[in-house]
């Protein structure tokens, strides 16, 4: 028996959007045999696409397996901030915008790729003054400024290694990933605003410092011009950013490092079916090649784009399609500080209206929480500048695609709903929107040069109805490994099956004519709003609270987050099952590992439904709190509990 989740693969989505003739004509790819010659050749063909950006020595080899392993483009020298920078730098392109930021409170500020690259310079020589060198590890826990993309760029320029830490992931989330990978500084803000409100990042960064022994420098952005945000500043670890920019060590002049291709850019964590987030480590070469084809081709990104992705950088989106595609491929990115609800439920299309945006990238949590706030907040802009849109992060619902098409879209933009993950670099499978008829509810096809199947689980390819989701040849920003864990990274991805087939944590299905829909994660893994939470880690909160005995976590769907926590959590000794307790352990998940990751419902019971060899019953659980049928109770060692959960579950939450 399995205990695999139940997919509802039985939707039928026979609505199909063919390609606009007029966009067709102008997109960065129109010929579909790239298909073809893609598959031919995949190694000849990434080379291809490895010339269209500049390198400082060619590689000698283009691409080597020892499975587990690959290596690509070997012996390759390259900087990935020269090609975001750098050649830029030659013609006019130099004076136009590379970053337009808008705060939350309002205000903006705009940097041509000119500045962008000397503020860049002048941090990497701060970087290095502090004795930053290559090789060492760069914590960035930052809000949504101009400052994060500065200083991941900045890190990559001397071959420092980043590893940006979500600004809403609490003070033991970072210590823990400060400490994973020894980073050396830490590159924070006074705070940052989200939702009317100052995120205390300076705070939250002094409280996991505590137990961080690698730390020698903390760099501290002051969000706002005026009176810094209430923090404290230590003297001799602490350095304000804008005083360090002014003094003597921030000199213009700073070439880019040639790296090796395969020396690692940077790492960033995410989670996995143990209570350990994984530090997914990228390499420099392969990560920008296909990062920069991808952005190419899936958004048709032009010189005079204004794109908008409205990702926080402290995610994998914000890496690969805030900063390092659109400024490898030279457009103007525009960043926003806050939240889409503030200070109206239109903000986001009052940026898209103000800055005229062309190409808008979300995740469908974002939309269909649009969709609920209602379709006259967007009607009341001009949203006549946008010509394409996207989606990221977990399934879209044909409903909410449809609303997106109608009501963001006007009906005359190409929506590319493009899956990938952390681990991926780039996207993976997603339509081309001058090629592709897309289908609501399908990310389309693997891209040019990537190889992707539909197998059961005794790895024999499925051809009709759901099956997981498999890759079968590398591709250039595989992930290499997890840092410090390379047995985990066989085990976690490169064992379902064999060694030579990638296992994405994904189940699939395909249509008659190839086309991918993705069906949700297999494993312990929730997608709450787009954001990747183990259940592991939630449990392990909850067991950390002394009241805790075993807790048992769970996702249901949600409306609006795709999936919601729900937690069984068992008592210890005579502590009393009151609400308060309840919104404690709620707020407890909060303070360990950040609100992302708060329970939506809490669930005391007396006992977990278990097998007789004691593992828990998940399945049974995911019944319970989604209100199915109860699937096979066999195996329980005692099937009493399930019913007595079962009702205190729809007595507290209505089933
Ligand atoms: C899910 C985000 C359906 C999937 C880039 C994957 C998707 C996980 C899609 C990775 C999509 C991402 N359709 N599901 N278009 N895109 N996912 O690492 O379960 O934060 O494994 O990377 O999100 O999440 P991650």
């Amino acid at each position: 028996m399995t205990d695999a989740p139940v997919f509802d693969d039985l939707l039928v989505e026979d609505r199909e959007f063919p390609p606009d003739p007029v966009f067709a004509a102008q997109a960065n790819v129109r010929d579909p045999a790239i298909y073809a010659r893609a598959r031919a050749n995949p190694v000849a063909f990434w080379e291809e696409q490895a010339r269209e950006l500049e390198w400082f020595a060619p590689w000698s080899r283009a691409f080597e397996w020892t499975p587990p392993h690959c290596r690509w483009f070997l012996g390759g020298k390259i900087n990935i901030t020269h090609n975001c920078l750098d050649r830029h730098l030659a013609g006019p392109r130099r004076n136009k915008a590379a970053l337009i930021w808008e705060g939350e409170p309002g205000g903006v500020r705009t940097m041509t790729y000119l500045q962008l690259h000397r503020e860049v310079c002048k941090f990497a020589n701060v970087l290095r003054s502090l004795g930053v060198v290559r090789g060492d590890r760069v914590a960035i826990y930052l809000p949504m400024v101009p400052e994060a993309a500065v200083a991941m760029l900045a890190c990559a320029r001397i071959g420092a290694i980043h590893s940006v830490v979500f600004g809403g992931f609490s003070a033991e989330s970072l210590s823990d990933r400060i400490n994973d990978s020894e980073c050396k500084v830490v590159i924070t803000a006074d705070g940052g605003w989200r939702r009317g409100t100052i995120v205390p990042l300076k705070s939250e960064t002094d409280k996991a410092l505590e137990s961080c022994p690698s730390v020698n420098h903390v760099i501290v952005v002051k969000r706002s011009p005026g009176e810094p945000f209430p923090c404290q500043i230590r003297e001799g670890r602490d350095h304000w950013y804008h005083r360090l920019m002014e003094g003597p060590a921030a000199r213009a002049k700073c070439p880019a490092e040639p790296m090796d291709a395969e020396d690692v850019l940077y790492i960033l964590y995410t989670s996995g079916t143990t209570g350990k987030p994984k530090g997914i480590v990228h390499t420099t070469g392969g990560y920008a090649v296909s990062v920069h084809a991808t952005t190419k081709w899936v958004f048709d990104i032009k010189e005079d784009d204004i794109y908008w992705c409205s990702a926080d950088v402290g995610w994998v989106t914000g890496h690969s399609y805030v900063v390092y595609g659109p400024l490898m491929c030279g457009a103007t990115v525009l960043m926003y500080e806050g939240a889409p609800n503030h200070p109206g439920n239109d903000r986001f299309w009052q940026i898209i209206d103000d800055h005229r945006v062309t190409i808008f990238y979300t995740a469908p949590t974002a939309i269909r929480a649009f969709m609920k706030w209602g379709h006259q907040h967007p009607a009341k802009h001009d949203l006549s500048s946008l010509r394409l849109l996207g989606t990221v992060g977990e399934p879209i619902n044909p409903e909410a695609w449809m609303w997106y098409h109608e009501h963001i879209g006007r009906g005359r933009c190409p929506i590319v709903d493009t899956w990938w993950q952390t681990e991926t670099g780039a996207i993976m499978i997603s339509g081309l929107p001058g090629l592709t008829t897309m289908k609501p509810g399908h990310a389309g096809v693997p891209i040019p040069g990537i190889e992707a199947t539909v197998l059961d689980e005794q790895g024999n390819e499925v051809k009709e109805g759901s099956g997981l989701l498999a890759i079968t040849h590398p591709w250039p920003s595989m992930l290499r490994t997890i840092w410090g864990d390379d047995e985990r990274f066989v085990k976690t991805y490169l064992s379902k099956w064999d060694a030579k087939t990638y296992f994405p944590g994904d189940g699939a299905k395909r249509d008659d004519r190839g086309n991918f829909m993705i069906l949700g994660r297999v494993d312990d893994v929730l997608n709450v709003a787009g954001h990747r939470i183990g259940t592991m880690e939630v449990e392990s909160a909850l067991v950390d609270h002394e009241l805790v005995a075993e807790a048992a976590v769970v996702g249901r769907r949600h409306d609006i987050k795709g999936q919601a926590i729900v937690a069984f959590v068992t008592l210890k000794g005579r502590a009393k099952m009151t609400d308060s307790l309840r919104d404690d352990l709620k707020q407890h998940v909060a303070t360990k590992i950040g609100a992302i990751a708060r329970p939506e419902d809490i669930i005391f019971t007396a006992d977990l439904p278990k097998t007789r060899s004691g593992k828990i019953m998940r399945r049974l659980l995911r019944d319970i709190a989604e209100g199915r049928a109860l699937g096979d109770t066999t195996t329980l060692a005692d099937a009493s509990v399930v019913e007595a959960l079962r009702e205190s579950y729809e007595e507290k939450y209505g089933g």
